[in-house]
């Protein structure tokens, strides 16, 4: 698609023939997108992850690092750096090489990829097929067990952020910022930060309890300095902590909501780390920045709905219910019908679900389930169904059609986190007109209005969400109000433009200060 485009000097990646790199790979990539950049006050911020919704997603962070980038274009140069999992490699976009990592440590060598996505959206891929093309999620394999090798696949990202930071490897495109995501990214401002860049650093926690914690014993393969190893570090009760390094070495620190930003400073949601966080907030170096969620969620023109709809029309509402019942093997009822779309972890609070499902069956109810996640929450969830044929079904696995026609087709999503960094499918479900009954905690506390947008508990107990249940189910008997609830949650004002404001302004002063330090 761009091959002829791009500069000689750049080589095209080959699955079965990779050539020997070209001597020199300094000369200015001119790529397609290079217009973009051209605004002088545009900072060049490089956005690291392990997810992105376009090519591999297991959760909010890849829509987060689809939509967040593109979300800044008009005022900065982000691009994004990821792993070259198969699903990368094998993608319908060309990569081509250009640059060069040599090895270190026990970190293998590697080159970068360049892809540019139709819209423009230029992401480096980090080409290194010993350590990510295999078969399974970014994190391990498909039965669910973690690649035993993730200290070194995810220090090979945050090495290679780095690099790039120092213009090594690749010198025609250099970082003002790294932005670097949860844990796997974790290490990039560390290896930063001892090499001595001024670059700053930004990183972002989408979820706090996932730390990718190893023991002390690998530092050597990971490069890690001895030093490294104390409290003000990314030691973490005598372990390494790839998360705490993304704390410790940063520049700066958000979260992706207000309320977040502030449970993670108490022992309840802090992990462990809540005192440390508590410091870094007393220091002004902890914020919280809601997500938002994208334009393509649009109930009136989404194509991957068959019947469309609007507040001014809920037909079309009606008739997506009817697809998701017949979808899930549901018997067609006038009750109100109750989706689960979620990764099946502790943090969603199922065990819960799975305690209040008698009591939403008896009530008229029913409820259709999307997901996957740990097996034994899997089996639970299978063995629900079962004992509620035609009243509960559930699908285990996920795709994003069946999601998107679950948020349009039921009246009420349910979300009894127990804890929830910002969360985005109640966003999702009120835009499609599904009232989120949901714990009162994170992003769902500062997204969900009780009572005029969905419902809110307080307490991780059957009781509080019964309560809330209880309203939904008196609402739902009277239409007038439900409709009115469905248009205020359809009209939300959720999207990026919330953030871009903060993490532009973010950007711009972590560089200003960055540079002002080095006068
Ligand atoms: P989290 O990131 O904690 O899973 P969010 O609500 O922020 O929660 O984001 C969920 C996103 O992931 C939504 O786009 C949702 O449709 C999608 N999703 C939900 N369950 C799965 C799953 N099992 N696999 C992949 N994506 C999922
Ligand atoms: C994490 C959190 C979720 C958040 C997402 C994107 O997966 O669990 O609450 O919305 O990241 O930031």
């Amino acid at each position: 698609m761009i091959s002829a485009a791009v500069e000689p000097h750049v080589e095209s990646f080959k699955p079965d023939n990779r050539e020997p790199l070209p001597a020199s790979l300094a000369p200015a990539v001119k790529a397609p997108g290079a217009q973009r950049q051209q605004n002088p006050n545009k900072r060049k911020v490089l956005f690291v992850t392990s997810e992105i919704a376009d090519l591999v997603k297991t959760g909010g962070l890849g829509d987060v690092s689809a939509a967040l980038p593109r979300a800044l274009a008009h005022l900065h140069d982000v691009r994004v750096l990821i792993p070259g999992y198969p699903q990368v490699m094998d993608s319908d976009n060309p990569i081509h090489i250009v640059g060069e990592l040599g090895g270190h440590a026990a970190l293998p060598p590697c080159k970068i990829g360049r892809m540019d996505l139709p819209d423009g959206l230029v992401i480096y891929v980090l080409v290194c097929p010993e350590l990510y093309q295999r078969e399974g999620t970014p994190y391990g394999a498909n039965n669910g067990r973690d690649w035993p090798d993730n200290h070194i696949r995810f220090a090979r990202l945050g090495l290679a952020a780095a690099e790039m930071a120092a213009g090594e490897g690749m010198a025609h495109w250099r970082p003002e910022l790294v932005h670097a995501h949860d844990w796997p990214a974790g290490l990039a401002p560390a290896y930063m930060h001892w090499r001595g860049l001024s670059t700053p650093t930004l990183f972002t926690i989408h979820n706090l309890a996932y730390q990718g914690v190893y023991a002390r014993g690998c530092s050597p393969e990971l490069a890690i300095p001895e030093h490294a190893m104390q409290q003000e570090g990314m030691e973490f009760y005598g372990k390494l902590s790839f998360l705490k390094a993304g704390l410790a070495y940063s520049s700066h620190i958000t979260t992706v909501s207000a309320t977040y930003a502030r449970e993670i400073t108490t022992p309840e949601f802090g992990c462990g780390l809540d005192g440390f966080l508590a410091s870094k907030a007393q220091q002004g170096l902890l914020g919280g920045i809601p997500n938002g969620i994208d334009e393509s969620w649009d109930a009136a023109t989404d194509q991957h709905l068959h019947h469309n709809f609007s507040i001014n029309d809920w037909e079309g509402k009606a008739r997506n219910a009817t697809q998701v019942r017949e979808l899930f093997g549901l018997e067609p009822s006038e009750g109100p019908l109750f989706a689960v779309v979620s990764r099946l972890v502790y943090q969603k609070g199922l065990d819960l679900t799975l305690g209040v499902a008698d009591y939403i069956v008896e009530k008229g109810g029913q409820i259709a389930i999307i997901g996957r996640g740990e097996p034994e929450e899997e089996q639970a969830m299978r063995e629900l169904a079962l004992r509620h044929p035609g009243r509960i079904g559930v699908r285990i696995g996920f795709n994003e059609t069946d999601a998107r026609r679950m948020f349009a087709g039921s009246d009420f999503l349910l979300m009894p986190s127990r804890y929830e960094p910002c969360g985005l499918s109640q966003m999702y479900a009120q835009r499609f007109g599904s009232l989120p009954v949901a714990r009162n905690t994170g992003g769902l506390a500062d997204t969900i209005e009780n009572g005029v947008t969905g419902f809110l508990f307080n307490d991780s107990t059957l009781q509080s969400y019964r309560e809330a249940l209880s309203r939904a189910f008196n609402v739902f008997d009277n239409k007038d109000l439900l409709n009115a609830m469905r248009c205020l949650s359809m009209t939300q004002p959720f999207n990026w433009c919330q953030a871009v404001e903060p993490y532009a302004r973010l950007y711009e002063d972590l560089v200003k200060q960055s540079q002002l330090a080095h006068y």
